[in-house]
């Protein structure tokens, strides 16, 4: 007996409900695993639920797995780990397979076959797309009609460990404080967009698994490479989830403007309003600082049959008063994607036996400094297939948690964290701002989390803490980092920044090495 208000066992617990999480309960479960998945929102309260622009897939036709290997290591701005890049891209058409016969449907052309658009950094259109602009509303429907058995409305508070590794999951539900005794636990929790003020992450993407992982034992890489998208619809004093104009727009033509009418990416990269997200995000903070400006504009009006091509995206700028087809769209970057995470090998297995990651809160190599666009639900559908069949190894441990205790957490309130992160750990940072932050960080206070929101402020302050160490460290600007007092990239950083949290709460850092980097 665990002293928990209720008990359960099983040979898995996914934590997480989203692409990454229910591909890999699925593969678990056709393995003869017992699953549970647990997810501390509901059914469609997922990362996943608001991706639009796609799924990134080599195109049958003018397109090579080389290709978009190529495109993947190039935004990734030198630290991708070229091997997982390659596994990851070559199984992706396999994957997608998986997922249309469980009933997903993709948009399709006047010719017949699949639809696929173009985004920042690709080289080609490979991007394929359901619903318009609601790709990740199509998987997660269709992975949620799977009928897997999920517990919602249940968060999971600590991993719990013994000499031999995982033995099962802490939780905290309406029931009170539970106990899952497993072998195994996935953490497929998504990103980090809570730590801003403005992201266009749900409210549930609070680093709980991050947080959950490091204190375990396990450690986290790229955590200083936070992506903002260079387009998020602008509305003053708009905070919380932002609505997001999906780079597909740029991809069918709509063009970056100031408020003068001159274009944003013009002379600063190649691709132009197609260069890789972090150039354009940067692109886009220097214009308005030069101008004083909150926002540029999205020039969208050339697109033919907008709001039949973008449904979603049309339905928030009306909701803002901006017809897209008539009128510019305001836009800005805000926070949207966790590039690094826990560190994972290719099968999503952590260095703590029993513990696996997938999705965006894993760092499997593929992203380096900043992940190419729609490559991540095309991880989170390879990995969770591979994570799911890995936990297969532990069914014969035997696994019981022996005692349910409360560990005391570190809690800073989210208003000063998330103030904290956007001044100083935004797209652009100097090393003054970020070592105030962690002092402010510091003084955070030990509490006993009892209810899901201190849960969650806890990741946060959390997170904040290691992702500031990772950016104090990361002395170079490089992919979504940039530093104002080191503008220049350093061949010598070229490798990530590992971080793991001693017993007494202490962060030691590593230097990681990359495979198929020379
Ligand atoms: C978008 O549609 O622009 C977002 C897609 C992504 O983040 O991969």
């Amino acid at each position: 007996m665990t002293g928990a208000a209720w008990e359960a066992s099983a040979d898995l617990v996914v934590v997480g409900g989203g692409v990454a999480g229910l591909t890999a309960a699925r593969a678990a479960s056709v393995r003869g695993l017992r699953v549970l998945t647990v997810s501390k929102g509901g059914p469609t309260d997922t990362s996943t639920q608001y991706a639009q622009g796609g799924i990134a897939v080599v195109a049958p036709r003018g397109d090579s797995v080389g290709s978009h290997v190529a495109d993947t290591v190039a935004a990734g701005a030198g630290l991708c780990d070229e091997v997982a890049v390659e596994s990851i891209v070559a199984a992706g058409r396999q994957a997608v397979a998986s997922l249309r016969d469980l009933g997903a449907v993709f948009d399709r052309g006047g010719d017949g076959q699949v639809s696929r658009t173009r985004e920042g950094g690709h080289s080609t259109r490979r991007i394929i797309h359901a619903g318009g602009d609601a790709t990740g509303a199509e998987v997660q429907r269709a992975l949620n009609a799977a009928g897997l058995p999920v517990l919602f409305g249940a968060a999971a508070t600590r991993v719990v460990t013994d000499s031999g590794g995982v033995v099962g999951l802490q939780l905290l539900s309406d029931k009170g404080a539970g106990v899952i005794h497993a072998p195994a636990v996935l953490l497929a929790t998504g990103g980090l967009g809570q730590l801003y003020a403005c992201s266009t992450n749900p409210a549930g993407a609070t680093a709980d698994g991050v947080a959950l992982a490091l204190r375990a034992g396990a450690a986290v890489a790229d955590i200083e490479f936070v992506q903002f998208h260079p387009t998020v619809l602008f509305s003053p004093g708009g905070v919380g989830r932002r609505p997001l104009i999906s780079e597909a727009v740029r991809g069918e033509g709509a063009r970056l403007v100031d408020g003068n009418g001159d274009s944003i990416t013009a002379g600063v990269h190649p691709r132009g309003d197609l260069a890789p997200r972090d150039v354009v995000s940067k692109a886009i903070a220097a214009r308005m600082r030069e101008l004083g400006a909150d926002y540029v504009y999205l020039d969208a009006r050339s697109i033919p049959q907008f709001a039949q091509r973008f449904p979603t995206i049309t339905a928030s700028c009306l909701a803002a008063g901006i017809d897209p087809a008539a009128q510019l769209i305001p836009v800005a970057p805000a926070a949207h994607y966790q590039c690094g995470g826990v560190v994972t090998d290719l099968q999503g297995r952590t260095e703590v036996p029993g513990l696996y990651a997938a999705g965006e809160v894993a760092r499997t190599g593929l992203h380096g400094a900043n992940r190419l666009a729609s490559n991540s639900l095309l991880e989170g559908l390879v990995m969770g297939e591979r994570a799911g069949a890995a936990a297969a190894e532990r069914s014969d441990v035997r696994a019981e948690v022996r005692a349910a205790d409360s560990p005391a957490l570190r809690r800073a309130p989210r208003g000063l964290v998330q103030r904290l992160m956007t001044e100083h750990a935004s797209v652009v940072r100097d090393g003054g701002g970020l070592a105030g932050a962690a002092g402010e960080l510091g003084a955070a206070r030990p509490i006993t989390a009892s209810s899901v929101g201190e849960l969650e402020d806890s990741a946060l302050t959390l997170t904040a803490r290691v992702l500031i160490a990772a950016a104090l460290k990361r002395t170079e600007s490089r992919g979504c980092h940039t530093r104002s007092d080191y503008p220049d990239t350093d061949r010598a950083a070229r490798h990530s920044i590992s971080i793991r949290m001693d017993a007494d709460g202490q962060l030691r850092s590593d230097a990681l090495e990359l495979a198929g980097v020379d």
